[in-house]
């Protein structure tokens, strides 16, 4: 899956720390702790005709892995709130749209890790721009990365941080290997995600998906659960293997910047009979009804 430019977004008006800008105007300073350590947390968020869907949950998501993070201080939901309205507004935007939102440590006074040299506070970064749902629905295709998700105690995943390494180099194998995204397997071995989603399996069908042991505690994962819940749909969350993939009847991922897409080969591999399965067409109208029905008004 490469995504391409969009004409549309040639003269996006971008948001750093209230200052709106023409993007190729736009600055970080080089003192930014961003640049200088990926220290900082991001959320990417989804405007459906003028609502943005769970933006709640991701200013707290934002706001607990700034706070695992040691941030001083963290602007209130209400500024960020402001600052998003304002980008949207300046860029004339309602739908179809993504919102990168980034809070990093702020600028330092010298190059550096410690986060004493910060004494400026935090940047925030509001960048929307047009994009609709970025997977093709016709079905993806992934390889098996060599390169593993963290366990809690190297990096826990709860934090959502701007280190995307890990993910970049999975991604990079899967470019190589010509698929769409590549899947990650966590330290124990068991599935964790891909490298920018959340995976489920459809097995006899029960909706199946790994714990966030080796994943973050992704919102459109927390939905498609809660419509199991909502929907009478057989599901689990539980330990899933390469096997448990390789023989499932369907697949499917999830994130807020692709929302649900269905996966159809793994490394060679046809899932299920290669179609689009009817579980995951079930539940991607589900949650299309509810990022239509739901979600914070902004503009
Ligand atoms: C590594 C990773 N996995 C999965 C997701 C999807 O999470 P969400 O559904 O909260 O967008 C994200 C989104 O930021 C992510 O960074």
């Amino acid at each position: 899956m490469k995504q391409s430019f969009d004409e549309k977004n040639r003269d996006l008006i971008v948001n750093v720390n209230g200052k709106l800008t023409h993007r190729d105007e736009a600055r970080v300073s080089p003192f930014d702790s961003v640049v200088q350590g990926g220290d900082a947390v991001w959320e990417g968020l989804r405007l459906y005709d003028g609502r943005i869907f769970r933006l709640e949950d991701h200013l707290g998501r934002l706001r607990s892995s700034a706070k695992a993070l040691a941030f001083d201080t963290v602007p209130s939901n209400e500024t960020i709130i402001a600052e998003i309205k304002r980008t949207l507004e300046a860029n004339k935007m309602r739908s179809g749209v993504h919102i990168r939102l980034t809070l990093t440590r702020g600028e330092k006074i010298t190059s550096g890790m410690d986060p004493r040299l910060n004494q400026a506070g935090p940047t925030l970064i509001v960048l929307a721009e047009h994009k609709t749902p970025v997977y093709s629905k016709k079905g993806l295709t992934l390889v098996t990365s060599s390169v593993r998700r963290f366990p809690p105690d190297c990096m826990d995943p709860k934090i959502h941080h701007n280190n995307l390494i890990q993910s970049i180099l999975a991604k990079i194998e899967a470019n190589v290997a010509g698929a769409d995204d590549a899947l990650m397997l966590g330290k124990d071995g068991f599935v964790a995600e891909t490298n920018a989603t959340h995976v489920f399996l459809v097995h006899g069908g029960r909706v199946l998906t790994p714990h966030t042991r080796a994943c973050p505690e992704g919102i459109t994962r927390d939905s498609v659960l809660r419509l199991c819940v909502e929907n009478d749909i057989p599901h689990e969350v539980e330990d899933l293997s390469l096997t448990d993939v390789y023989r499932a009847d369907e697949m499917f991922c999830t994130g807020t910047m692709g929302e649900l897409a269905g996966i159809t080969t793994v490394d060679g591999r046809t899932i299920g009979d290669g179609a689009i399965g009817r579980m995951t067409q079930h539940l991607s109208g589900l949650y299309q009804e509810l990022t239509a029905s739901e979600g914070y008004e902004i503009v």
